[in-house]
C-alpha cells in the first residue's frame, strides 16, 4: 500500500506531535492591508484565529502553545497600536476565560508585567489563577516578552540571590527564566514568511525546529497547523550527534 501524503494525515502519531509548540503570530497588518482594511482589523481576525489554532492543538495532543502576542519591541509603534493590542488581550481575557477554563486550559503569562496597565495586570493574574490546575494544553501568552530582557532579569535574580559562581549552569539560568518548569519548544513557526526569531524565546529556542509559512496568521488554519506538525515529524532532531549515533541509539 501507497503511504499517504503527510497533508492527508488526519492524526500525527503521538510520538510524533511536538510537545512544546511556539508561533511567532506574524503578518496581521499585511492581511489587513492586502484586503485595504486597517491594521486592527488584522489583529481581530489574528486574534479570532487564536480560538480555532487552540482546538486544534488540543486534538493533535501539543501539551504546550506559547504564542508571541507583544514583544518588548512592539512598543515602539504608534501609540494607537499599542493601546489596541493591549484591549484586545483584555477583551480576549474577558470574552474566552471562561470557555478556555472549561476546555481545560492552563493560562499563563511570560514577559514583564511591569509597563503594562494595573486593570490588565490584574486581568492576567486572575486569568492565570482561575485555570492554574488545568491539564489539557497550557497556553503561554508572551505578552510585553522579550528575550533578551528575559535572560537579564534572570541574571538580576541570580545575582540577587547571591548564587556562588561555580554553581551558575545551563540548568540553572533556566530555572531563573519564566518557562522554568517547561520544556524548550520543540517547533517554532512563524507565519507571514519571515526568517527571523524577534528575540522570541532566543534562550529556549537554541536547539528548536524552525518552521516558516508565507501564510498570513489570520488565514494560518488548522490545515496549515497539520502541515507544520507533519513536517516537523520528518525532521531529525540531532542535537550535535551524528546520523549513526542517532540510529543505533
Ligand atoms: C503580528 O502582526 C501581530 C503583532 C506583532 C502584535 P503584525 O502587526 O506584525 O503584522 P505585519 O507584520 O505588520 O503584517
Ligand atoms: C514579532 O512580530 C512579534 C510578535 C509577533 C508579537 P513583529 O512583526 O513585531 O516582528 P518584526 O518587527 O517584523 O521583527
Ligand atoms: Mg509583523
Amino acid at each position: 500500500m501507497v503511504a499517504a501524503a503527510p497533508e492527508q494525515v488526519e492524526y500525527i502519531p503521538l510520538e510524533r506531535v511536538p510537545r512544546h509548540v511556539a508561533i511567532i503570530m506574524d503578518g496581521n497588518g499585511r492581511w489587513a492591508k492586502a484586503r485595504g482594511l486597517p491594521r486592527t482589523e488584522g489583529h481581530r481576525h489574528g486574534t479570532e484565529n487564536l480560538r480555532r489554532i487552540l482546538k486544534a492543538c488540543v486534538k493533535f495532543k501539543v501539551e504546550i502553545l506559547t504564542i508571541y502576542a507583544f514583544s518588548t519591541e512592539n512598543w515602539s509603534r504608534p501609540r494607537t497600536e499599542v493601546q489596541m493590542l493591549m484591549r484586545i488581550l483584555e477583551a480576549v481575557i474577558d470574552r474566552e476565560l471562561n470557555e478556555l477554563h472549561e476546555s481545560g486550559v492552563q493560562l499563563r503569562h511570560i514577559g514583564e508585567l511591569d509597563g503594562i496597565s494595573q486593570g490588565l495586570q490584574k486581568k492576567i493574574r486572575k486569568a492565570m489563577e482561575v485555570t492554574k490546575d488545568n491539564r489539557r494544553l497550557i497556553l503561554n501568552i508572551a505578552f510585553n516578552y522579550g528575550g533578551r530582557n528575559e535572560i537579564v532579569r534572570a541574571v538580576q535574580h541570580i545575582v540577587r540571590d547571591r548564587i556562588p559562581e561555580e554553581q551558575i549552569t545551563e540548568q540553572l539560568i533556566s530555572s531563573y527564566l519564566y518557562t522554568s518548569d517547561l520544556p524548550d519548544p520543540d517547533l517554532i513557526i512563524r507565519t507571514s514568511g519571515e526568517l527571523r526569531v524577534s528575540n522570541f524565546l532566543i534562550w529556549q529556542g537554541a536547539y528548536s525546529e524552525l518552521y516558516s509559512t508565507p501564510t498570513y496568521w489570520p488565514d494560518f488554519n488548522e490545515d496549515e497547523l497539520r502541515k507544520a506538525l507533519n513536517e516537523y515529524g520528518t525532521r531529525k532532531r540531532r542535537f550535535g550527534k551524528t546520523d549513526e549515533q542517532i540510529a543505533s541509539e
